[in-house]
């Protein structure tokens, strides 16, 4: 099995990346943002919960999004390895991941880290606003609240995976197709 964390600011390109990667290595592609979003479409209490931290770029709390990712995972027994995007976002989080997957007989193979320039994150969120239907998109405040959190309060977890040998920076700035291929190495040499 190989277990991937994609890490990275919003707009870092996680969602796209991780598309990307799925295909070539069969892997399934878990986003916590999308889970929360599509509670939000049908209405659920957990979407509806989960609305009230995301609209203002804050972090729903870690255990209801602990509890989330468990029964995600439990839901795919048969693939053959996670992209985790968009979680681990606290070192509480990253600290369950590893009991969660330890508890499975598997274990990260590799964190990723996509670095991209602030201005850069700002300029691709705004312009994603306009079709992506977002609401943490379409306000300037909220997406520098992310950006904030995320400095703050998700940042840190990189340490946490550094320590275990397992981080790699990766530079996230460039055409999609170049980043891409950046991924694609790092991974390759995990596998070989
Ligand atoms: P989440 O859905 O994870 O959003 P995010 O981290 O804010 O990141 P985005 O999805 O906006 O960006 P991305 O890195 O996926 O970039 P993308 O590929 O889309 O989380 C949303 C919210 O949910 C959080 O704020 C929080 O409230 C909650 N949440 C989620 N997980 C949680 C957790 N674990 N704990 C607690 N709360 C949680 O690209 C962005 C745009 O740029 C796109 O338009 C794309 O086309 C474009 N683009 C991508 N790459 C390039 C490139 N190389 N050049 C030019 N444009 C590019
Ligand atoms: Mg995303």
């Amino acid at each position: 099995m190989i277990n991937i964390v994609l890490f990275g600011p919003p707009g870092a390109g996680k969602g796209t990346q991780a598309a990307r990667l799925v295909k070539r290595y069969n892997l399934f592609h878990l986003s916590t943002g999308d889970i929360f979003r599509d509670n939000k479409k049908n209405g659920t209490e957990l979407g509806k919960l989960a609305q009230s931290f995301m609209d203002h770029g804050k972090l729903v709390p870690d255990d209801v999004t602990i509890q989330i990712l468990i029964a995600e995972v439990d839901k795919h027994p048969e693939v053959e390895g996670f992209i985790f995007d968009g979680f681990p976002r606290t070192s509480p989080q990253a600290k369950a991941l590893d009991e969660i997957l330890a508890g499975r007989n598997t274990s990260i193979s590799k964190m990723l880290a996509l670095n991209v320039e602030e201005e850069e994150l700002r300029k691709r969120l705004a312009s994603r606003a306009i079709e992506s239907g977002r609401a943490d998109d379409a306000n300037p405040e909220v997406i520098q609240k992310r950006i904030d959190v995320y400095n703050l309060e998700t940042a840190p977890v990189l340490d946490f995976y550094t320590e275990q040998g397992k981080s790699s920076i990766v530079n996230g700035m460039g055409t999609m197709d170049d980043v891409t291929s950046r991924l694609f190495s790092e991974i390759d040499a995990v596998i070989v």
